[in-house]
């Protein structure tokens, strides 16, 4: 049992992927203010959206967050994505 054990453990950690953040929707709120300077949350609305998965909205924060200097890091990045997605995409 215990050398099986052994050969599980490395497989697990492989499991998980070494870049896996976890967004805070509350610093996500915070940081997304400085976004309202080009729009409002209105395009966020089903109906308006473009955006069909959380996989697209990350890659969507993170594009625009290139638009600032310095861009927004990827836990920030996270952050919004987070934020959105409980607001208003629930992916
Ligand atoms: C320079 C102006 C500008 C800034 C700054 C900006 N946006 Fe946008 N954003 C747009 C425009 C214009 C669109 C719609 C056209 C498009 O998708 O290219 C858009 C679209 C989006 C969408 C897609 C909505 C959908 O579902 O169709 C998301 C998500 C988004 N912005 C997030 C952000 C976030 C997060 C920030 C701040 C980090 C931000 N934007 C800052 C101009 C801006």
């Amino acid at each position: 049992m215990n050398r099986l054990r052994l050969y599980l453990l490395p497989l697990w950690l492989l499991a998980v992927p070494a870049h896996a953040l976890t967004g805070d929707p509350v610093r996500g709120e915070k940081l997304h203010a400085k976004c309202l300077d080009c729009h409002g949350t209105g395009l966020y609305a089903p109906g308006k959206r473009k955006i069909v998965s959380l996989k697209a909205l990350r890659k969507d924060v993170k594009r625009w967050g290139t638009y600032y200097a310095p861009a927004l890091t990827d836990q920030e990045v996270e952050d919004i994505t987070a934020w959105l997605n409980e607001k208003f995409y629930k992916f």
